[in-house]
């Protein structure tokens, strides 16, 4: 059966509420028999006692119990009563337990003389003794037995109330489960809904957070959670308008030559046959590196981690970089410490330095100053690739990591590459749990500072 939160709420309650008037009633009962009656069936006790030698006194100066049949003030008197002429006798002592009431004087044959004549079977007696022997019996009724119709009355008058404390309790109950339904259901419907809504698709729903509680703060998350979505499906639009575009423009380079090719407006000379090269060469390149984003963008899954001696990855690659930088007359400065030990993947980080250095060689001005440093920090590794201009404006700077980022959108294609390289670099670093930085250098040009733990802290 599915029950609502409301109903199961209210079932608790009530059950509750239930348990509790009926421990408390039970327990009333029990240390009013227990206690009380307990009490006057001692003090009932002590006075039976009591009476007993005042009795067998009596009946040694009598002789018999002839002087007291139908003869209820002497009865009284024996008693220790005092007798009032007119109305009911007074007793001398307050009697809770009205154990004057219930006494009954027996003869030896057990025949009733005087008292309480609701004698049952199996009432407890003691014996009166005189002159040696066994003259009566002194009965006691017990209290239950005496007051049992008041008893059944009081049991019903309690049952009433009882019924009535319940009554009542059940509508508390209601009354409790409706307001914390209100409560808690009403909200948690509402992030119901909004999470229905979230999963068709809907990133635009927000909840209003309406109180500082667990579910204020379950609404907060949602709604975090929701703009992280919303923001998500932003950049994975843009990206695949972005992927497309890039890769439209040398494919429609590449099939207008072919056409023209095709219809002899083009010979096929090797110039054509290098330039045809060249577009399937660019877009091979961003297909590559579109791959390497996806694959850093898993994690740090794809990388083989070990013991790499950076200075060495860099001086390598600057001696790979060697000659086309020597093309572009620039100059190379190097302040690199030997050997600068990290925990990395070696082929990465050789593509990390290699957009770096490529970059420089491309975007720096003829006859300019290439700075590459490496150094060891207190556990940490710092290097710096820095050149001397142009640089990149202000305020694409802060932006460069991002994919298809570029310092001028109208740049020459066979110049400048698809923005990607920076972004690939940062996924790099950042898998290696380190940080990536673009400044302006001090020479006027772009400054990249990467830093690197000696020790890889582990990136989930
Ligand atoms: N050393 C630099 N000097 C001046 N501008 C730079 C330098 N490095 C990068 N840039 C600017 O930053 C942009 C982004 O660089 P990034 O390496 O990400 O992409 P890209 O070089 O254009 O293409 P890709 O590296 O994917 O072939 C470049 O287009 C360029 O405008
Ligand atoms: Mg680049």
């Amino acid at each position: 059966m599915k029950w609502s939160i409301s109903t199961k709420l209210f079932l608790v309650l009530v059950a509750i509420s239930i348990a509790t008037v009926t421990a408390m009633g039970l327990s009333a009962r029990i240390s009013f028999t227990r206690g009380f009656i307990g009490y006057l069936n001692d003090q009932s006790t002590a006075y039976v006692e009591s009476v007993i030698p005042r009795l067998a006194e009596a009946y040694e100066s009598e002789g018999s119990w002839e002087f007291l049949y139908h003869n209820p003030r002497a009865w009284y008197r024996l008693l220790d009563t005092r007798v009032r002429r007119d109305g009911p006798p007074q007793f001398s002592e307050v009697d809770f337990a009205a154990v004057q009431l219930r006494m009954t004087l027996l003869d030896a044959d057990k025949e009733v003389v005087i008292g309480n004549r609701d004698l049952t079977p199996g009432v407890p007696m003691r014996p009166i003794n005189a002159d040696g022997k066994t003259v009566g019996w002194l009965a006691l009724v017990p209290y239950q037995q005496a007051t049992a119709t008041a008893d059944v009355r009081f049991q019903q008058r309690q049952l009433k109330q009882n019924w009535l404390i319940g009554l009542g309790t059940v509508l508390l109950a209601a009354l409790a489960a409706w307001w914390l339904s209100r409560l808690l259901v009403t909200p948690l419907t509402r992030i119901a809904s909004a999470t229905h809504n979230l999963a068709s698709g809907d990133y635009t729903v927000r909840i209003p957070v309406t109180s500082k509680d667990e579910i204020g703060g379950l609404s907060e998350d949602f709604n975090r959670l929701a703009q992280a979505l919303a923001h998500n499906e932003q950049l994975r639009r843009s990206f695949m308008a972005d992927v497309s575009h890039e890769l439209r423009t040398p494919l429609s380079v590449l099939k207008g030559e072919l056409e023209a090719i095709e219809d002899g407006v083009r010979t096929m000379t090797p110039e054509t046959l290098a330039s045809l090269q060249s577009e399937v060469a660019t877009l091979s390149k961003l297909v590559s590196d579109l791959y390497d984003l996806s694959l850093s963008d898993i994690g740090a899954l794809s990388y083989r981690m070990a013991d790499v001696d950076i200075a060495e990855v860099l001086q390598s690659t600057l001696a790979a970089f060697q000659q086309r930088l020597a093309e572009r007359g620039l100059k190379v400065e190097t302040q690199i410490d030997a050997p600068v030990i990290v925990n990395g993947d070696e082929g990465r980080l050789q593509q990390l330095f290699n957009n770096l250095i490529e970059n420089c060689a491309r975007y720096t001005q003829t006859d300019g100053t290439v700075q590459v440093a490496c150094r060891n920090i207190d556990g940490e590794v710092l290097i710096e690739v820095a050149d001397s201009g142009p640089g990149v404006p202000a305020d694409i700077l802060p932006r460069v990591f991002e994919r298809f980022v570029r310092a001028e959108a109208s740049r020459n294609r066979s110049h400048g590459g698809a923005g990607l390289g920076l972004a690939i670099c940062a996924n790099i670093v950042h898998a290696h749990g380190g940080t990536i930085t673009a400044t302006a250098a001090p020479l006027g040009g772009l400054l990249i500072g990467i830093r690197l733990p000696q020790q890889r802290t582990l990136k989930v």
